[in-house]
């Protein structure tokens, strides 16, 4: 029999760039790869790269240099580059990196075998869903969380963004093959799913009985036993509908926590970003989803430092932040994007852009721990994750998506308990299981 193979995946970027991973795995494993997590140990490496800004994209040429010992030591490794950068710059990747084999676009992954062997590049969309050539990984036991892809791609055009590029035009899945994914993740011990989009709640995908929404979708899997949480990312706030915000009222197994990026609060700049809403009709939306579920913790990202954003704009900013309260948040300095539409636009000088950066981040990190405090003294549901840094303790999820520390067995793995919170830190929480 041949030796096995082994095959080292990096994953960079976002969510949707994580569960590809998980299934160009699976994928290799039918060829007859094992995972490992030593570079120096594999056939094949394989990154899995995110091309959204300048400093995400340049990672992928800084590790391929890193690369470059391993493959000059032993010439039969495969170098292989994935995702998002690959789609953009698949062809100059191969011209000016000789160690890539192939490159191979997001949704392209199912003619990967052929590629591992053959070589080249392959960015093409087709029209087919990937995912029905992709095999599933071996039936393994899974950790109590998974995410699940159910749309792919955005038509939404942001002056800014590279996705309707590097991903192209939504697609939403079949409702029952995602319904048959749950089931199988239930029945491997995932308890809490996580619905994946690049507009994750622009899905329309085919139903039985006609298209459904994400709305429906998610009260089609609150009906499966043993799953027990529903979570959805990332999603757009001009597809956030009525009967998905009803959802949130209605479905106890969604769970209270909504990633609504915004991206600034002037509606001069949201026009410019072409987001196509205001400032005021977020705010008024963010009322309405509070109006059905109370306690939801609301999460956004914002860009700053946007071509012609003024310290007025900026300021606007700040006080949508400080309206909304989010619970987190992520903040970046605008990235200017080869082939976008702002890319060509007047940047605001650096350490303008740097300034408002540290302004904002700052503003949101004192929302975020003002969250994280009110937690203290209450008992909350929290999912056992896995173990945590110090011996004995373990990692869960609070409703609300925050890391909570405690001592408990490890038998408790997928369990959801009741901890009382003790203590608030800036990015987690620490607790005791309640009696
Ligand atoms: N589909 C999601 C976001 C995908 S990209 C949405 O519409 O919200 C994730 C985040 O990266 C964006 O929300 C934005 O804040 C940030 N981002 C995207 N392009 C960027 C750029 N060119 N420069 C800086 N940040 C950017
Ligand atoms: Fe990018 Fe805008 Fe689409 Fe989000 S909605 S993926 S920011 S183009
Ligand atoms: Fe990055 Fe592509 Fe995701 S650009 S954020 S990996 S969709």
């Amino acid at each position: 029999m041949a030796r096995t193979r082994k095959v080292f995946v990096k994953t960079y970027g976002c969510q949707m760039n994580v569960y590809d991973s998980e299934r160009m795995t699976g994928a290799l494993a039918a060829e007859g790869y094992e995972p490992t997590d030593r570079p120096e140990d594999a056939d094949l490496i394989l990154l899995n790269t995110c091309h959204i800004r300048e400093k995400a994209a340049e990672k992928v040429y800084s590790e391929l240099g890193r690369l470059r010992p391993l493959k000059q030591a032993r010439p039969d490794l495969k170098i292989g580059v994935a995702g998002c950068v690959a789609q953009a710059e698949g062809e100059e990747i191969m011209r000016r990196q000789p160690l890539v084999d192939f490159a191979v676009g997001p949704q392209a992954y199912h003619r990967l075998p052929r590629l591992v062997r053959e070589g080249g590049v392959d960015t093409e969309f087709p029209a087919e869903d990937k995912f029905d050539h992709l095999p599933p990984a071996p039936r393994a036991r899974r950790a109590p969380a998974a995410f699940l892809t159910v749309q792919e791609g955005c038509d939404k055009f942001c002056a800014f963004c590279v996705v309707p590029y590097t991903r192209g035009a939504e697609v939403s899945r079949p409702a029952e093959r995602i319904l048959r994914e749950a089931r199988e993740l239930v029945e491997r011990g995932v308890v809490e799913i996580t619905l994946l989009g690049q507009n994750v709640n622009a899905y329309h995908g085919q139903g039985p009985d006609g298209e459904w929404t994400l709305a429906r979708l998610i009260r089609e899997l609150a009906r499966i036993d043993g799953l027990a949480r529903i979570r959805y990312t990332t999603s757009h706030p001009n597809d956030m509908t009525d009967d998905l915000i009803a959802a949130h009222g209605e479905v106890d197994k969604l769970m209270p926590y909504l990633h609504l990026p915004v991206q600034s609060g002037s509606d001069r700049v949201l026009k410019a970003m072409n987001r196509r809403h205001t400032a005021e009709q977020y705010l008024r939306l963010i009322e309405r989803i509070r109006a059905a579920r109370p306690d939801i913790a609301m999460s956004g990202d914002f860009i700053v430092g946007f071509p012609g954003e003024s310290e007025e704009d900026f300021a606007d900013t700040l006080a949508l932040c400080e309206a909304v309260r989010y619970a987190s948040a992520y903040s970046f300095r605008y990235s200017p994007r080869p082939g976008t539409p702002a890319a060509g636009r007047e940047l605001v000088p650096d350490e303008v852009a740097a300034d408002r950066l540290h302004r904002l981040q700052a503003l949101l990190a004192r929302h975020q721990a003002e969250f994280q405090r009110a937690m203290v003294g209450r008992t909350v549901p929290v999912l056992i994750e896995k173990p945590g840094r110090l011996p004995g303790q373990m990692v869960g999820r609070s409703p609300w998506l925050q890391a909570v520390h405690l001592d408990i067995g490890a038998e408790q793995v997928g369990r959801i308990v009741p901890v009382e919170i003790v203590e608030a830190m800036p990015n987690s929480l620490a607790g005791r299981a309640a009696a």
